[in-house]
């Protein structure tokens, strides 16, 4: 009987952040739960800071089977974990929870987000290229640096603002990483196929990621992991010279896919069904 009960109970998951009221990660896993005709939620969890430890003390309680954290909890909630991913550990970053044996675990699925965007819209990229450029040094370069390095380039030359976070980048994974400062970009440009914009300039609200593409190789492939808006000035530029161009959203998608499966059992498809109800979603909110 109690094992009846327990299968009838609604799976629940939830996306912990502060805020977290624009997040489209219940959108999205809606979209799922509907699509799969699964009886389960996804919620929003607004948690502030101090509130993180006490809230994820009682996160069974609440009937949850896992979730999703975002900004500003990745890093700070994997001292309320029972066990990280080997990806989650590289990163010092979580975004993704669940329950194993009754254990609290946590991984980061932006790096398999990344990738399987970058395969989906340029597929054998990595066959193409040794060298990749990669603009920022921020969280979201974190995923994409060690994606990158996973998938065996030689080199990932991180080019950003501050030096600093470039080089901390470089100390965190390794000799293949090369931290250069913003004026070295047209000769890094020469040498490389790939370049992803990591950083937050393109993005609706921010001023646009004003470089010279010229110097990049025809064949060249540019991923812009901003988003929102889906056409930014970078991939427009990239368009015009020639070059393949892959937007953001796909990263977003992907991200989703091993938290759904491991909360609800079915390994979701990123559907181009999928892929226009979010579109429709960002063009309704930034018109
Ligand atoms: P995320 O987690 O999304 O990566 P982040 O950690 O705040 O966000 O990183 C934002 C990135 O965009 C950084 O690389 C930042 O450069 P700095 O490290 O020098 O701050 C970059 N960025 C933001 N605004 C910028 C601007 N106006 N010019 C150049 N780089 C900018």
């Amino acid at each position: 009987m109690r094992e009846r009960i327990m299968t009838l109970q609604l799976r629940k998951a939830c996306i912990i952040g502060y805020p977290v009221k624009h997040s489209r990660s219940p959108l999205l896993h809606g979209h799922w739960l509907h699509e799969y005709g699964l009886d389960g939620a996804y919620e929003r969890a607004e948690v502030a800071p101090e509130d993180l430890a006490s809230f994820m003390a009682g996160f069974a309680g609440k009937g949850y089977v896992g979730g999703n954290v975002t900004v500003p909890h990745k890093e700070s909630i994997m001292a309320c974990l029972d066990a990280v991913t080997e990806t989650a550990q590289a990163m010092g970053a979580v975004n993704t929870l669940w329950f194993e044996g009754g254990r609290l675990c946590g991984d980061n699925t932006d790096v398999v987000g990344f990738l399987a965007n970058l395969d989906e819209g340029a597929p054998g990229w990595d066959a193409r290229t040794r060298t990749v450029v990669v603009l920022g040094a921020g969280g979201a370069a974190k995923a994409v640096v060690y994606g990158l390095l996973q998938r065996g380039m030689e080199r990932v030359a991180v080019v950003n603002r501050s030096f600093e976070r470039a080089d901390a980048l470089r100390e965190r994974f390794g000799s293949r990483v090369l931290a250069a400062p913003w004026e070295a970009l047209p000769a890094l440009l020469g040498e490389t196929k790939l370049l992803v914009n990591t950083t937050s300039l393109g993005m609706s609200g921010q001023p646009p990621l004003a470089i010279d593409l010229e110097p990049l190789p025809s064949g060249a492939v540019v991923n812009d992991i901003v988003y929102v808006p889906l056409e930014t000035p970078l991939l427009t530029a990239a368009r015009a010279r020639g070059l393949l161009a892959v937007d953001g959203l796909g990263m977003l998608l992907h991200q989703a896919v091993p938290g759904f499966e491991r909360w609800f059992g079915v390994r979701p498809q990123v559907s181009a069904a999928l892929r226009a109800h979010i579109v429709a979603d960002i063009v309704r909110t930034n018109p």
